[in-house]
């Protein structure tokens, strides 16, 4: 899979890649969500709603474990939760 760094990604240090490398994934799982309640709302199959619901939530969790690095690894992100209106 090819992910977006930048037009100028061969002049970023790792950490600026490890960074944006994070935050094209939890584009990508954020993507996903919608995808997947896409599908839970237009299926007519309550068993198979089930399961792309049960999806879904697994993708949340994803995101949620991005959003755990990039406040680790990213001190204005993180401010950013603690402090923003
Ligand atoms: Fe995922």
């Amino acid at each position: 899979m090819t992910y977006n760094l930048g037009s100028d990604a061969e002049k970023q240090d790792e950490k600026a890649k490890n960074l944006a490398r994070a935050r094209q994934s939890l584009i990508e799982e954020l993507d996903a969500i919608n995808v997947y309640e896409e599908r839970v709302q237009a299926s007519n199959d309550e068993e198979l709603k089930k399961v792309l619901a049960h999806n879904r939530d697994e993708e949340k969790e994803h995101a949620a474990m991005l959003v755990d690095w990039l406040r680790k690894n990213d001190p204005t992100f993180d401010k950013m939760f603690s402090e923003h209106d």
